[in-house]
């Protein structure tokens, strides 16, 4: 909750026990508000605004680098620019020479941001052989091909060759397909094709428009939703493990076995001592028997 939304509920909240002059107090979100009969309403805001003003949130900021590849034309650039700057330049200008970057901050929540470093990769085949450099240590792809292009849909092996030569985490970099020129009226590939092939890779398609601005907001959310799962579920891996960097698991295995021939010992024990106690009786018994 934004430091406003409570600045206004605990302003309601004032106003809601102004009738009254006794001592009023309340919890709201943790959020304790005292009212001090004493004070005039002038006092009472400032001492509100001071103590919203006191609230410290602490935001997580985790850094991504999303990269950008696919043929010439297909729009990378156009797809970067609408979601930094949300323009679109209908003429292309230049081809982008090897590649460019630009950041930009996701907020995911109150309390976690993603400070987005977004590649964007020259499509030309002159700089084909530098693409998996760029697209080292990369949190997140996305293949762009265009959808009024049948060739640059047929090309998507080679990038996910290039891809396959990058030195990345292969099975954690989260790869996204973005079908781009959504609002182009001569369409060379249809959506189902695309989204077959995707599936056939085991990845998401998205079907986008840079010059409509369609899912250009989402392929970004969905991107940094998935790098950041994938982030978590690493940080919840490496908390797991202990200081020779042996998974807890295994150390849990090693307790439960030793805490298995413990038991196993303990029962033998046990066994021992009711196979004596069972005797005593017997003993007694015979000896009864006996007399
Ligand atoms: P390289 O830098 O050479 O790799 O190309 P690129 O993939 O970055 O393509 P770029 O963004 O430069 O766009 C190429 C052309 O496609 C430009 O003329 C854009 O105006 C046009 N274009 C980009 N996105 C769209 C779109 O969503 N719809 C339509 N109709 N045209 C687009």
């Amino acid at each position: 909750m934004s430091s406003f939304e409570n600045k206004k509920n605990a302003k309601e909240i004032l106003k809601e026990s102004s009738n009254s002059n006794a001592n009023f107090e309340s919890n709201f979100k943790g959020i304790s508000i005292s009212q001090n009969p004493n004070m005039n309403p002038k006092e009472e805001e400032d001492d509100i605004n001071k103590s919203n003003s006191d609230i410290e949130v602490n935001i997580t900021t985790y850094p991504l680098k999303i990269c950008f590849t696919g043929n010439s034309n297909v729009g990378k650039t156009s797809i970067i620019q609408r979601f930094i700057n949300n323009k679109f330049d209908e003429e292309k200008i230049t081809s982008t020479i090897s590649c460019n970057f630009e950041t930009k901050k996701l907020k995911v929540d109150p309390y976690t941001e993603l400070n987005m470093q977004i590649w964007d990769t020259a499509g030309q085949e002159r700089f084909r052989s530098l693409t998996a450099s760029y697209l080292r240590d990369s949190n997140g792809i996305f293949i762009v091909f265009d959808l009024s292009n049948k060739k640059s849909f047929d090309d998507l092996a080679s990038w996910f060759e290039e891809i396959g030569k990058a030195e990345i985490n292969q099975k954690n970099c989260v790869k996204i397909l973005i079908g781009n020129k959504l609002d182009s009226k001569e369409k060379e590939v249809d959506n189902d094709t695309a989204k077959k092939f995707a599936e056939e890779k085991g990845i998401k398609y998205l079907p986008v428009s840079a010059k409509d601005g369609i899912n250009i907001v989402s392929m970004f959310e969905i991107m940094g939703d998935a790098c950041l799962k994938v982030i978590q579920k690493e940080e919840n891996d490496e908390d797991n493990d202990d200081n020779d960097g042996n998974k807890i698991i295994i150390n849990k295995e090693e307790i439960k076995k030793s805490q298995n021939s413990e038991n196993k010992e303990e029962i033998k024990e046990k066994e021992k001592n009711k196979i004596n106690l069972n005797n005593k009786p017997l003993v007694k018994q015979k000896n009864k028997r006996c007399c």
